[in-house]
Formats: C-alpha cells, sequence, structure tokens
C-alpha cells in the first residue's frame, strides 16, 4: 500500500521513515519533504497547504492513509477535504482542529470539560486588556495570540511592561496578523513542562511515551523561544501516578467534552502540560505530533505506525494490541543555522552526513535541508534532529552527541544539555 506524509520538517522526517518500515507499506510519498524523506521515501513538489492539489494526488496514486504533519492544513480543513472524496485520512477535522487554531476555543473548552489549566481572561480590545493589567498587583501574565501564530504568538512576562507591551505588540502593532486581534492573558504557572502525546479515535485514548521537549534557544532554559532545540523520551517526571491523573483529569473529559459537542476528536492530541505544585495543569492543546517530540518517542516505538494509525483513523483503537515500546531511552539535539530563532542564512553545505550514518542506534532526522545536485544543503532554522537510543538517557545523550560532532557546516550550532533536565524532579 501506498501512504502520504503531508510537511516537510523533522517530525514528518521520522513520520516517514517509521511508516516505510511497515510490511504493508510499499512506498512513503512526503509532500514536500525534505532531503531526508528523500531517502526514506519519494518527495512529492506539493506544498503541504495546498489541499486541492493533495487530494487530486492521493486520488492518483490511490494512497491508502495519509498522515498530516503540520497544524495549518489541519485548520485548514485538510481531513473534511479529504473525506469528502472518499480518502482515507489521519487527524482532526477543521472543527475539531480548533483546539489548536484558537487558545480561547481550547480554554472554553477546558473549562466546560472540567480540565485544570491557567486562570485567563479575553480580549478583544487593547486599551481593555492594558488596564486589566495595569489593575493587577503583579506583572506574572503570559500573553497569547488567539489563533495561529507558528509557535510565536506568546509572551511569558514577569512585569506589567512587558505584559503592556506584548498587548501592543499582538492587538495594536499586528506582530502576528490577524491571530493577534483577540488575545488571552493567562496567570503565569511555575513548574516543569511535559508533552503528552496521545492517538484518539473519537472515544477511544491510546497515549504515547512521554517526553520533554526543550524550547529555549540556549543552554539551561535561556534566551528566546524557538520551535525547540531538543526533546527526550521518556520524562522521567511523569510518573505512572502523575500519567493516571493526567488521563483522568485531562484526556479522558477533553475528548468526551469534544464528542458531546458534536466536534469528535480524530487524531493526535497532544498536551503541553505544566506540572505545578497543584497538580497538572495544561497550558495548550495542539492536535499533531510534537516537533521535536515526534523524533524520539517514534525512535522508541516498535509497534507498526502504519497499523496503529489506521487504526486511530477507522475508530478501531479499542481492540488494537497494547504499543510495544522499545526500554531504552532516546535523546534528539536539534542542530540549528547561526542566527536562528531570527533571520539566517539558507544553501550552506551539510558535511559529515555519511559518517553520522554509520553508527549504531542514531538516526539523523532532517528538518530543514534540500538536496541541490548531489549536495544536501541547509533550508530552514531547525535543519537536523539528531536522535540516539541509549540504555539510560546519559547514554543515548551521548550517542546523539557523537553523531552531531561528525556533522558540520557555516554557523552550525546547537543546546549542549538536551535532557539534563531528566534529573530534576516535579516542580523544581
Ligand atoms: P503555548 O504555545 O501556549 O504552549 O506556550 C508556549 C510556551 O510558553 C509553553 O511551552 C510554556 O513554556 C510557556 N507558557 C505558556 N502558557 C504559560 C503559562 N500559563 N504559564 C507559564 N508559562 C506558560
Ligand atoms: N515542540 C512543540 C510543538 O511541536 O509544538
Amino acid at each position: 500500500m501506498q501512504v502520504l506524509v503531508v510537511g516537510q520538517g523533522g517530525r514528518e522526517h521520522v513520520l516517514t521513515w517509521k511508516l516505510a518500515q511497515s510490511p504493508q507499506v510499499s512506498r512513503v510519498f512526503c509532500a514536500p519533504g525534505n532531503a531526508g524523506t528523500e531517502q526514506d521515501g519519494t518527495n512529492v513538489d506539493i506544498a503541504a497547504d495546498d489541499i486541492g492539489r493533495l487530494v487530486k494526488f492521493a486520488e492518483a496514486e490511490k494512497i491508502a492513509l495519509t498522515v498530516v504533519g503540520p497544524e495549518v492544513p489541519l485548520v485548514a480543513g485538510i481531513v473534511d477535504a479529504f473525506q469528502a472524496a472518499g480518502l482515507p485520512i489521519f487527524g482532526p477535522s477543521q472543527a475539531a482542529a480548533q483546539l489548536e487554531g484558537s487558545k480561547v476555543y481550547a480554554k472554553e473548552l477546558m473549562r466546560q470539560a472540567n480540565v485544570p489549566t491557567a486562570d485567563f481572561w479575553v480580549f478583544d480590545d487593547s486599551e481593555e486588556a492594558v488596564r486589566f493589567v495595569n489593575e493587577r498587583e503583579t506583572g506574572l501574565f503570559v500573553v497569547k495570540a488567539d489563533g495561529l501564530a507558528a509557535g510565536k504568538g506568546v509572551t511569558v512576562c514577569s512585569t506589567k511592561g512587558e505584559a503592556i507591551h506584548a498587548i501592543r505588540d499582538a492587538m495594536v502593532h499586528g506582530a502576528f496578523g490577524d491571530a493577534g486581534k483577540r488575545i488571552l492573558i493567562e496567570e503565569r504557572l511555575v513548574g516543569q513542562e511535559v508533552s503528552i502525546l496521545a492517538l484518539v479515535d473519537g472515544r477511544t485514548i491510546v497515549t504515547l511515551e512521554t517526553s520533554q521537549d526543550h524550547k529555549a534557544a540556549r543552554d539551561g532554559d535561556e534566551g528566546p523561544n524557538t520551535g525547540g532545540m531538543g526533546a527526550y523520551s521518556p520524562a522521567p517526571v511523569a510518573t505512572g501516578e502523575l500519567m493516571d491523573e493526567i488521563i483522568q483529569k485531562i484526556l479522558i473529559p477533553s475528548v468526551h467534552t469534544m464528542r458531546k459537542r458534536g466536534t469528535e476528536f480524530r487524531g493526535v492530541l497532544y498536551a503541553g502540560v505544566m506540572l505545578t505544585a497543584q497538580g497538572p495543569k495544561v497550558l495548550e492543546f495542539n492536535v499533531r505530533f510534537g516537533d521535536p517530540e515526534a523524533q524520539p518517542v517514534l525512535m522508541r516505538l516498535k509497534t507498526d505506525l502504519f497499523e496503529l494509525l489506521q487504526a486511530a483513523a477507522k475508530g478501531r483503537l479499542s481492540d488494537f494490541p497494547e504499543l510495544e515500546w522499545d526500554e531504552r531511552p532516546a535523546v534528539c539535539v536539534v542542530m540549528a543555522s547561526e542566527g536562528y530563532p531570527g533571520s539566517y542564512k539558507k544553501g550552506l553545505p551539510i558535511r559529515g552526513l555519511e559518517d553520522a550514518a554509520k553508527l549504531a542506534d542514531t538516526k539523523v532526522f532532517h528538518a530543514g535541508t534540500v538536496r541541490h545536485g548531489d549536495q544536501i544543503v541547509t533550508d530552514g532554522g531547525r535543519v537536523l534532529g539528531v536522535t540516539g537510543l541509549g540504555t539510560n538517557i546519559g547514554a543515548a545523550k551521548k550517542r546523539a552527541y557523537e553523531a552531531v560532532k561528525c556533522i558540520r557546516w557555516d554557523g552550525a550550532w546547537c543546546r549542549k544539555d538536551i535532557s539534563d533536565k531528566a534529573r530534576l524532579m516535579p516542580c523544581e
């Protein structure tokens, strides 16, 4: 059978690589893909948000299952368009994707479902929002654009001045376009963050192994926010007991309430959870696999990913066998372009990929790369997700950084402390 992965980052490379391992899958297409998906599958020159052409391609190639990586096509209704054409696809409908597409929608759902989350206030008028901040005792707020802002619409503030600046940036200066016309102001929570990914078929919830992302650009979680500079799995802070609490208090009521509202959720439900002194609280919902979390999590999955996602798409997770995992932890280190998360150059030749490929228990997932003739060159801010498995987190970290050492291009950099947080305890 032929399958199609939509997207072009590290998450789509791991999806392509893993789906290609299924004995049932003869070929994995990736649209538009990168230089890595081209090695493990076949790239198709169609943009991830060109839904009309993707439907035509899937019809022509008789695609047995389409798996969507990024949120933009999901929020734009790719699943509805495929279903209308009778094409099997894994992901939430446009209505259910509002869980990520609108932070106000997500907060209202959580309120209805009684899911623990930060207190929040919604504003359509900037001066009202400024007045609200001025009347409070502290400036410990998080200001969020309501709509999709490519992960950049969130400002964590320590002072009232910062909060007011963030409000004006979004609502007056249009930093996030229409996505920031409406904002949320949230109370600022403190604690460790974990990424909880679950497959949902409308009713049944199958959690994946836990992971932790590293969103800040520099070591020690300093510097500006990025799309994620690395991740590891499992996250030891998310103990079995905490996972039970997260399933009972967060995942079950959210999925149940979505169904009750008539917007059944199918796809990956990704809860960004903060482990606070008052228990786990949801920071955000995403409706897709995390990037880079998907790289270490799926590298550990032994179950056939095609069968699993097909079962979820068909509403058949309840009789799916228990997932099998590699017990060994995995660590993914993101190698980035000089200047990222600000502006950066593209087109720089990458050397050493063949040497890294020879290392055992290591896989270099491509994110921002493209092939120019016989050379692979940089094509994005996050360029590679170098992932290693080891008998413990320390060994996995060592493997990943050994592979990082093989690879170079002008200005390449990475955080040096990916997975060190694994030693911290909840609420530290
Ligand atoms: P989001 O896109 O909503 O997950 O926000 C991005 C990042 O901002 C999160 O991963 C957290 O590090 C931080 N953040 C979001 N909401 C809060 C909050 N209420 N309190 C503290 N930090 C937050
Ligand atoms: N790694 C964060 C995300 O995928 O949203």
